[in-house]
């Protein structure tokens, strides 16, 4: 399991490469899918629906990116506007990628890449007009999140999917004792985790921000 996640990245990278000297990974409008509006990053990564829990500050969606020989990537996309923590945010995120593909705690979703989009003044982003839509389905109105302040700037983060947090897991799967102890086990270990790599406290856990991928028994 820990190898396939890393051959994924590693297939993901080669592909993929953000350049942290660029401001340009901007969302864009990119087509209609079924009257579904599809945005896009550059011209391969495609951003579609909201996926999670609502988010405190940014919002994350399904991304999906083919390559040269039409093999499907997925990955989620965090969009979240700059702020005095996301130099931290991004120091963790790094931590993070880096103790998965050493092996050292596989607790962490691997980070792909992020990268800044600084949205020029003369530009009218369809980013901005997509905030339009009046559907009442979550689904397709994918980037209407951002406040017309945090529009301006912010950050796209590609990570490693997970099946659902926490809250989700709670309510839709059916659990027994045994996994119920499975999933406290789990949650100290990722705790102890992120202590261990990082030297900090987690000071906002809650069952949005702890995540679940589903493995196949009996391996990881
Ligand atoms: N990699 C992922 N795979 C699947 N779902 C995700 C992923 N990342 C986030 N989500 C979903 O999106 C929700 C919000 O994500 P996240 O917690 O990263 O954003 P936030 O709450 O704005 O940020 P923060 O918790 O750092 O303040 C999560 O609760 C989860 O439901
Ligand atoms: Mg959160």
């Amino acid at each position: 399991m820990l190898k396939t996640r890393i051959d994924y990245y590693n297939d993901i990278i080669k592909h993929i490469n953000f350049d942290k000297t660029r401001d340009n990974y901007c969302v864009k409008f990119y087509k209609y899918d079924n009257e579904k509006k599809l945005f896009r990053i550059g011209n391969s990564i495609v951003v579609e629906y909201k996926i999670g829990t609502p988010a405190s500050r940014g919002a994350i969606h399904l991304g999906k990116f083919r390559d040269e020989n039409k093999k499907l990537y997925k990955f989620a996309i965090k969009i979240s506007s700059v702020s005095s923590k996301s130099e931290i945010e991004n120091k963790m995120i790094d931590i993070a990628t880096k103790a998965v593909l050493n092996q050292s705690s596989p607790h962490f979703l691997m980070s792909y890449g992020y990268g800044l989009c600084v949205v020029k003044s003369s530009i009218k982003s369809s980013f901005v007009k997509s905030n339009t839509n009046d559907s009442n389905d979550k689904k397709e109105k994918p980037i209407y999140f951002l406040n017309k302040r945090r529009r301006r700037k912010y950050y796209v983060y590609l990570n490693e999917l997970a099946n659902g947090d926490l809250k989700e897991f709670d309510l839709n799967v059916k659990t027994t004792k045994k996994i119920t102890d499975n999933k406290v086990a789990q949650i100290y270990l990722s705790l102890m985790f992120f202590y261990k790599e990082t030297g900090c406290y987690h000071c906002d856990m809650h069952n949005g921000n702890l995540l679940y991928k589903t493995v196949k028994k009996g391996i990881y």
